[in-house]
């Protein structure tokens, strides 16, 4: 298959960990007989500092025409403390999202068989988790109106949902629970918030499409609670922007390391695949950070293509190199520790 996909490093640690899922996905290419024409573009803060925004039309043009967009990581500790910056490197990822119509972010947690004693949870707890977390991306607080009163001692943001928004998510939802254990919760703050009423609502009303599925609802202070308590409660979960967000950097915690988890953000075009955590910027440029989430990550693009096989292959390896300690430091307990290129030269070398 010939497929064109689009390069969106990034900041900080982006660069380093798309360079192996790069190789990881050359490797695959090579074996499988594919051939992968690379289209790099500029985003985040290195697209504010070449061009002054953060996600230009050109990048847009670039992963509108793709078969798929790979991408690393955004942001920059200068911005993080400067509330009064104007041109942010996230607001790239959030124009990103919305212009390609990424409304489903796809986020599993799973747990990997040679990792199950490193989590701070125990064993007995999280063996045999596997969970999707379905995060609404397009829509909620992330867009809804914000601002500032005049006297400047009053900000606020919005969160606003239309039943259409909440439609089409849930319906993802509702497929990949017939696919999988075929129970479907819905996360929200239906006890206070008007726009999680209409989400329960909504969903009610789509119950009786999906006669097979098992459909619970859930205060998201709650699920924060079960979700470590008793991750194996839960199949797939479909919840609002923020509460997403939110719940799948705790979700992480029970594979083990931030830098495991992968995600697809999904629309009605083109697809994007990035590693859950952010640029980590304290490790930027050292050729630590641990670039399986990245690669997992690229794992779920083949997936996504129906190239099963080139899939199980990266997640194999991936496994394969856990299993025998080629880990980065994040992973390493004071052990040896391998550098980010070092893994993803491994594991090209192993497929
Ligand atoms: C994520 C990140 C982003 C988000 C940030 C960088 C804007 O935390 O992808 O989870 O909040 O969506
Ligand atoms: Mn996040």
């Amino acid at each position: 298959m010939k497929l064109n996909i689009a390069l969106l490093a990034g900041d900080g640690i982006g660069p380093e960990v798309v360079d192996q899922a790069v190789k990881v996905c050359d490797a695959i290419a090579a074996k499988y007989d594919h051939e992968i024409t690379w289209k790099p573009a500029l985003t985040g803060a290195a697209a504010i500092d070449a061009v002054g925004e953060p996600y230009p039309d050109e990048t847009h043009e670039i992963c509108a025409s793709a078969d798929a967009v790979l991408f690393g990581a955004i942001g920059h500790p200068r911005f993080d403390n400067d509330p009064s910056a104007k041109v942010r490197p996230e607001q790239g990822l959030l124009k990103m999202r919305q212009k390609l119509g990424l409304f489903a972010n796809v986020r599993p947690t799973f747990t990997f068989p040679s990792l199950i004693d490193k989590s701070p949870l125990k064993r007995e707890r999280i063996e045999g988790t596997d969970l999707i977390i379905l995060r609404e991306l397009t829509g909620g607080i992330y867009f809804g109106e914000r601002g500032r009163k005049d006297d400047n001692h009053t900000a606020f943001d919005t969160m606003t949902y239309q039943r259409f928004e909440i439609e089409r998510l849930a319906k993802k939802g509702f497929e990949m629970a017939m696919k999988r254990s075929k129970k479907l919760c819905c996360v929200d703050k239906a006890n206070v918030l008007e726009s999680s009423r209409l989400w329960r609502e909504t969903v009610q009303a789509m119950e009786k499409d999906y006669p097979e599925v098992e459909v619970s609802y859930e205060f998201v202070d709650a699920t924060a609670m079960r979700l470590i308590q008793w991750p194996k409660g839960y199949d797939v979960i479909i919840t609002a922007n923020l509460f997403g967000d939110i719940l799948t950097d705790e979700a992480s915690v029970i594979s083990g390391s931030m830098g495991l988890m992968p995600s697809s953000s999904v629309g009605s075009k083109v697809s994007l695949y990035e590693p859950i955590h952010g640029s980590y910027p304290q490790a930027a440029g050292k050729d630590i950070a641990n670039p399986l989430a990245t690669v997992l990550s690229a794992a779920m693009l083949f997936e996504d293509l129906e190239l099963t096989k080139e899939a199980e292959e990266i997640r194999r390896v991936v496994n394969k190199s856990l299993a025998e300690g080629i880990v980065t430091e994040d992973l390493a307990e004071g052990g040896k520790s391998y550098k980010t290129s070092e893994v993803g030269d491994w594991l090209a070398k192993n497929i």
